[in-house]
């Protein structure tokens, strides 16, 4: 199911669903029990389904949902060792998908992953304001309001426009804090969500270059379809963002960190791993 990486054992499922999917095997996802059926046994502290019971205000059902951190424990350290000497960023956007974001981060953290990426701005400060210091990465373009705010967390932010930049070399020079300030450029290879075309990418990241103030970290891309192993368009889109990467290493500009891959490149699509691979669902 996975290749390469025979020593490695593998994540129980890709595709982490709860409790629907009969497939996934617990030892290995967060498991998240249905309030009832014959065949499942009470989660510790669920309540008795004698219809008497009271649920509590505002609770008509008896729904509740058991997250299992050494699932993601271990489902971390799988993708670590396979991406290796990629690095492990665990996203945990929306909550860390409703699995509470500080503790599926801490859950990650200690089983592998170096970084972790959120959508927003709030969700990094959350995690910082939890007490986690490592690299969070923002996989959107903050607002230009919210970019001091950024800078003062120390969160790193994804920039693919020239007014998200420009915004952000404000706040690095308003706000004290680490200089040359960290930045990723997000280039558009085919998702067609967000990013820079092309050639602004390219423009971008050599603005970013030319500022004393900033480093060019990363430069990242999004892949559309890497969870269909057949889909030629995921090396298309790898071979574009190559494209972009080879025009930069012409004028001797070489962003340390290079990233491509979510859950489905990470696991099949080894040439995507790059730097650092970004995995939610996964994990
Ligand atoms: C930019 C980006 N990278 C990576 C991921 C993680 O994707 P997956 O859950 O397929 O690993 C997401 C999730 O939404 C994303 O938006």
């Amino acid at each position: 199911m996975i290749e390469p990486g025979p020593s490695v054992s593998p994540v129980a499922s890709p595709s982490v669903s709860p409790a629907a999917s009969p497939s996934v095997s617990p030892a290995a996802s967060p498991s998240v029990s249905p309030a009832a059926g014959p065949s499942v046994s009470p989660a510790v502290g669920a309540p008795e389904l004698d219809g008497q019971t009271d649920l509590g205000p505002g609770r008509l059902r008896p729904a509740w949902v058991e997250i299992d951190l050494a699932a993601i424990r271990h489902n971390a350290g799988v993708l670590a060792e396979l991406s290796a000497p990629a690095r492990l960023c665990a996203v945990v956007k929306a909550g860390g998908y409703g699995h509470g974001s500080a503790e599926v981060a801490r859950a990650a953290l200690e089983g592998g992953a170096g970084w972790l990426a959120v959508a927003l701005v709030e969700e990094g400060v959350e995690l910082r304001e939890a007490g986690i210091d490592v690299p969070i990465l923002l996989l959107s373009q903050p607002t230009p309001a919210a970019m001091s705010e950024v800078v003062r967390t120390s969160l790193t932010p994804t920039v693919d426009t020239p007014l998200g930049l420009e915004a952000l070399v404000a706040a690095v020079r308003e706000v004290k804090g680490t200089r040359p300030f960290a930045v990723h450029v997000k280039v558009d290879t085919g998702m067609h969500r967000v990013g820079a075309r092309r050639d602004d990418a390219i423009a971008l990241a050599l603005d970013v270059e030319r500022d004393p103030d900033l480093t060019l970290e990363g430069l990242w891309t999004h892949l559309a379809v890497s969870d269909e192993l057949d889909n030629p368009y995921t090396g298309e889109q790898l071979a574009r963002f190559d494209g972009v990467l080879a025009d930069l290493a012409r004028v001797d500009v070489h962003p340390p960190i290079r990233h491509a891959a979510n859950s489905g490149a990470a696991l099949w699509h080894p040439a995507s791993r790059y730097d650092l691979v970004r995995c939610g669902i996964a994990v």
